[in-house]
């Protein structure tokens, strides 16, 4: 039975992060039954679609989904059960923040089904929490991570480095103290300014500097070597993880499984009748809610993907693992082969450089590629 990964998308948030272009709002209120009867609609919706599948894990994503009743989130835990097949020892993974409102709710949510925990605290620095926006305080989000470590089997939590003016000695310190409260996961993010934000505005008026090339290398140089040392595997570009305890639902994606998206502006990519569908719901959370009511699902798009748009994603998605993609698994998933696909002349010139590493199974990136990896992974597909 094929696997499914399902994602749920909580779009509320207490207030808006500068930084931030996720599909993410500040409302007053938030109608909790009518969202939780919607987003267990559209769940609904989709198992229809993907019936004869096996549940390979459920993310609660956002947003901030910690901000969701855990009665929701208990519910549609509840009806993935219900709906489909699940694997043993299922993965249930929730984003949540480190405020206090929501770590009042860790013990409920763990009740509810939840075993993974993913901790926004993006600073152990006062100073950096303050210029990200965070609600949070150093101490606050120190609180957290001991709560996500009593409370769920697993957890991880996400920081957010290469900020203005953040030197290497003091990333290192940082690491050291984020290494030392750390369970067997790390999401180490560099910043990046993204359009529509807050930030985007700040910085095109010359509000801050970012980091150059060469000191953002020197950062992902330095946290990769770190997390190295303290047994915790770079398995993909800006995730960390001891052997085994990679999020088997992020993994889901890079390696190309089928996943369902549920609730607004979520995306999905499924496999039906053999053909490659990517979907995506409407963004606005009051138009999803309305159209979820009217018609049982809020879906945008639903988007059959030809053959190279499908080998092109996985390539893109492939590539961000340090274990990178394997030759035969590639060419049975969408019939590409790899060694005749890209320009061999290009691959040789990108592995005499040192971006890339090919064995007689696989095609990986180095670090060095890592750090390039947009525009190395444009340049392969600008061949095929
Ligand atoms: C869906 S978001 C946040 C989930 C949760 N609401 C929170 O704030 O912790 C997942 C992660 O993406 C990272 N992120 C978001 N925007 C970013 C940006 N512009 N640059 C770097 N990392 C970013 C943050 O580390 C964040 O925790
Ligand atoms: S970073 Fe998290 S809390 Fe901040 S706006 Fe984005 S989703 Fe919301």
């Amino acid at each position: 039975m094929k696997s499914l990964a399902v994602y749920i998308h909580w779009p509320f948030c207490k207030s808006k992060c500068p930084y931030c272009d996720f599909n993410s709002h500040v409302r007053e209120q938030v109608e909790q039954e009518r969202w939780k009867a919607a987003l267990l609609a559209e769940l609904r919706h989709m198992h229809a679609q993907t019936p004869d599948r096996r549940v390979s894990s459920i993310f609660f994503g956002g947003g901030t989904p910690s901000l969701m009743p855990q009665d929701t989130a208990g519910a549609l835990i509840e009806e993935v059960h219900r709906l489909w097949p699940t694997v043993d020892g299922l993965e249930i993974t929730l984003e949540a923040n480190p405020t206090s409102v929501e770590m009042a709710n860790f013990t409920a949510f763990a009740k509810a089904g939840v075993n993974r925990v993913s901790l926004g605290v993006q600073s152990l620095r006062a100073d950096a929490l303050e210029f990200l926006g965070r609600e949070h305080s150093v101490d606050g989000a120190k609180a957290a991570i001991e709560l996500a470590r009593t409370h769920f089997p697993r957890y991880s939590f996400d920081l957010i480095y290469a900020r203005p003016g953040q030197t290497l000695d003091e990333w290192a310190d940082e690491l050291e103290e984020a290494l030392d409260l750390a369970g067997e996961h790390l999401s180490l993010y560099q910043l990046t300014i993204e359009e529509n934000t807050a930030f985007y505005h700040a910085y095109k008026k010359g509000g801050f500097i970012m980091p150059d090339e060469a000191e953002s290398e020197a950062l992902y140089r330095l946290t990769e070597q770190e997390m190295l040392v303290h047994g915790l595997f770079p398995y993909e570009v800006s995730n960390y993880a001891r052997p085994g305890e990679e999020s088997r639902h992020n993994l889901s994606y890079w390696v190309g499984d089928d996943y369902v998206g549920v609730g607004p502006g979520a995306h999905g990519r499924l496999t039906i009748d053999g053909v490659r569908t990517a979907t995506q719901t409407l963004k606005s959370p009051e138009r999803w809610l309305e159209n979820t009511e009217k018609q049982g699902h809020a879906i945008e798009v639903w988007q059959p993907i030809d053959h190279t748009t499908e080998a092109e994603e996985r390539l893109m998605m492939g590539l961000r693992l340090r274990s990178g993609i394997d030759y035969a698994g590639f060419m049975a998933s969408n019939g590409w082969d790899l060694r005749t696909a890209l320009d061999a002349g290009k691959v040789a010139l990108y592995q005499s450089n040192g971006l890339l590493e090919i064995s007689d199974t696989h095609l990986r990136t180095t670090l060095q590629g890592r750090l390039v990896l947009n525009r190395l992974t444009a340049e392969l597909l600008r061949t095929a």
